[in-house]
């Protein structure tokens, strides 16, 4: 009877210092350092959502396709981040190839399109299609008609003399749509063609942005006139209000198929697979939509948009991801670019 008062003042204490730990499910939940190469609103919302399901602390980056790439490769020995969501396929595949990234068989498949399940089997499932989307471009229509200009059509009409200082395209090395422009100009006319067309559209680039998404949001502000982007992130402008066109060239498209993946020396791997998994379900696909991102989503059973731009009413190429993801073709082909085009005074 005596001891009672002690008793009751311990499991006091001890109470206390219980409630001053953090809960077991916290402990146990881990973090994730999360690389994303989308839109920011679509990245944040990726990782809000991840960390209120599983309770995972994320740290994002964003950065552009071409420097997530270029990040990877400077931090393979000392790899900094877990997992890489988001941006063209193209630099995903060649990080595959060059060994920065590591295979992972999610239980998802099943529920995925055939093109992002080739994508993941022609890179042995070191990466995988999380959306896909056409290019193209799309233009205020208000600075067009300001400016007395025509509506161009067509990749060649991007060219013309008329058009100089209103054309804005993003950097092919930082950028993936820019990349993807620059594999999908040479697939349309050749190299030799190809690179005379670049260097002619160089002359009325009036700036190259860092990020692909850049120059249309720029068109929207009244800033730039005509943006090479994709096509959906055009559409993300006008269904905002601004007074922007989406064009699918005459000449036929090149497109990406987006992608994720899981950073080789990741030392949280277990919640980079949850991530994974994850991102690959439908529920987590429809969400694109809450913020406008109109990609056409990997998982079969996710939402799509009547805004989205129509692929099957878009003449597209038949883009060789292989060949313009593989590492000697990346590297040679942004090496070109740097000397034959970015370098020339405009
Ligand atoms: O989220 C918009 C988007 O266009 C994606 O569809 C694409 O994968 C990514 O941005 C490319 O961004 P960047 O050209 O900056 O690498």
């Amino acid at each position: 009877m005596k001891n009672y008062p002690l008793i009751r003042y311990a499991l006091l204490v001890g109470t206390f210092f219980f409630l001053l730990l953090p809960s077991n499910s916290a402990l146990a939940a881990g973090k994730l350092n999360y690389y994303c190469s989308a839109q920011e609103d679509w990245c944040q919302l990726m990782a809000r959502g991840f960390e209120k399901e599983t309770g995972v602390k994320v740290n994002m980056t964003r950065k552009s396709s071409g420097e997530t790439f270029a990040q990877l490769k400077a931090e393979a020995r000392n790899p900094k981040g877990d997992i890489w969501w988001g941006g063209t396929g193209d630099p995903h595949l060649q990080a595959a190839e060059e060994g920065l990234t590591v295979a992972y068989r999610s239980s998802m498949a099943s529920e995925l399109n055939d093109w992002a399940l080739s994508q993941a089997m022609s890179a042995d499932y070191k990466t995988v299609g999380i959306y896909s989307g056409a290019l193209g471009f799309g233009y205020n229509k208000d600075l067009l008609k300001k400016n007395n200009l025509p509506a161009p059509a067509c990749w060649k009409d991007l060219t013309k003399s008329i058009y100089k200082g209103h054309v804005q395209m993003a950097n092919p090395n930082s950028s993936g749509t820019a990349y993807t422009t620059l594999a999908t100009i040479v697939q349309i006319f050749g190299e030799k063609d190809g690179f005379n067309f670049m260097k002619a559209l160089h002359k009325n680039i009036n700036n190259y942005t860092k990020s692909g998404s850049a120059p249309i949001k720029a068109a929207a502000r009244g800033e730039n006139t005509i943006g090479i982007v994709f096509l959906h992130d055009a559409v993300k402008q006008a269904v905002k209000g601004f007074p922007i066109v989406a064009v699918a060239p005459c000449e036929g498209t090149g497109y990406e198929i987006g992608s994720m993946s899981i950073i080789k020396g990741s030392r949280n791997m277990k919640e980079a697979k949850m991530f994974y998994d994850y991102a690959l379900k439908a529920n987590v696909q429809s969400k694109a939509l809450e913020v406008n991102s109109f990609q056409v989503p990997s998982n079969k059973n996710a939402k799509t948009s009547s805004k989205a731009p129509k692929l099957s009413s878009i003449k597209l190429i038949e883009y060789d991801f292989q060949k313009y993801g593989s590492n000697a073709e990346r590297k040679r082909l942004l090496k070109k670019w740097d000397a034959d085009v970015g370098s020339l005074p405009r």
